[in-house]
């Protein structure tokens, strides 16, 4: 399909300083979008000048949330290539979404190529400062004016990106975790492991009163017996437990992340033993116990590797490795970003230059 090209006639200037980009709040000066229409299929792709969309207030997407996204990001590296990080798995995942939210899927290789188009159009809004990038944001949501329950005929996919430096403000510090007792977010058989807005809209009210105790993020427990640990909403979990790394199983509740496949696939390359199974919140409180509870960090192409400093479950405060990042951890970090930011031979095959 042809990709129509709408040039702004009023760029924005750039930001002055990219060590204050914060996460997610400036957008570049373009868009994608592109429309189906039931009988038609998806149509219309066109790259356009970045601004507000028209949506009837009956819009269906504004009140039963049929919705999907995605995130990745895109990485100037120091030669000035931009490049990309395994984009074809993000757009596998937006499909496996679309499947779920009864949403219409679109050509993966097609989706790849609707990226690189925009972000080479794009590329001077790539950061060049160290960490941060341009956060790319694809999502697709229902339009039809409709108040009754069923799914869309009509929806708009739209990619927007967001030159970002780091998700947590404390960067590569030390996150503050609490297990979340009280709320769940997602249940067998339902969207947990699809990346639609629900999912995080049902996160909120957890986060908000662990921000009361001064934690940052919830660590979400299964929500049959509130005890096997899922994931953290904005990232996935890993545990380092006696020298074994060990993530949670993906049973279908989990949102099977790419930087938690990537790192699981760079501790096997490494030979550091990498499991994923059902693990329990208890298991984990007596390897602290035991003194063998070595790491807890967390993965998301959002947070990166974030090193988890306190977890917080009931009265039971676990300070971790003295509060600072791990072995494993920095590891993965450095692993991670080297291959993205261009630093270190991509043995894997996962970037994808533009241009
Ligand atoms: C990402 O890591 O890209 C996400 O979509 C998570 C979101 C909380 C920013």
């Amino acid at each position: 399909m042809e990709i129509r090209f709408e040039p702004t006639k009023t760029p924005k200037a750039k930001p002055q300083d990219e060590t204050k980009l914060g996460f997610g709040h400036i957008f570049t000066d373009h868009m994608f979008a592109m429309n189906y229409d039931a009988g038609q299929g998806w149509h219309d792709a066109r790259i356009v000048p970045y601004g507000e969309i028209s949506l009837s207030p009956a819009a269906m997407c504004l009140h039963y949330g049929q919705e999907i996204f995605e995130g990745l990001k895109a990485y100037r590296t120091a030669d000035g290539t931009v490049q990309l990080f395994r984009p074809d798995e993000n757009y596998k995942r937006m499909n496996n979404s679309a499947e779920r939210m009864v949403i219409p899927k679109i050509d993966e290789k097609f989706m790849v190529e609707a990226t690189k188009k925009l972000v080479e159009i794009e590329k001077d809004w790539v950061p060049h400062t160290d960490g941060a990038s341009l956060y790319i944001r694809p999502f697709i949501f229902a339009t039809d004016p409709y108040v009754g329950v069923k799914p869309a005929d009509h929806y708009l996919f739209l990619i927007i990106l967001s030159p970002s430096g780091p998700y947590y403000s404390t960067g590569l510090d030390p996150v503050k975790i609490y297990v979340e007792q009280k709320y769940v977010r997602a249940v067998r058989g339902g969207t947990g492991f699809a990346k639609t807005a629900a999912n995080y809209a049902i996160s909120l009210k957890g986060q908000d009163e662990a921000h009361e105790q001064d934690y940052e993020q919830v660590l979400w427990l299964d929500g049959v017996e509130q005890k096997y640990i899922e994931e953290v909403g904005s990232m996935n979990i890993f545990f380092v437990i006696d020298g074994e790394v060990i993530t949670p199983e993906l049973t279908g509740s989990v949102l099977p992340g790419i930087t938690r496949k990537s790192a699981l696939e760079v501790c096997k390359a490494k030979g550091i033993k990498a499991t994923e199974r059902r693990i329990t919140i208890q298991e984990v409180a007596d390897a602290y116990d035991a003194g063998k509870l070595d790491e807890v960090f967390g993965t998301g192409t959002a947070a990166v590797i974030s090193p988890v400093g306190h977890l917080k479950w009931g009265d039971k405060v676990m300070t971790i490795n003295d509060n600072k990042i791990g072995k494993i951890s920095q590891m993965l970090y450095d692993t991670m970003t080297g291959i993205q930011w261009g630093k270190i031979e991509d043995k894997f095959g996962w970037t994808v230059k533009i241009g």
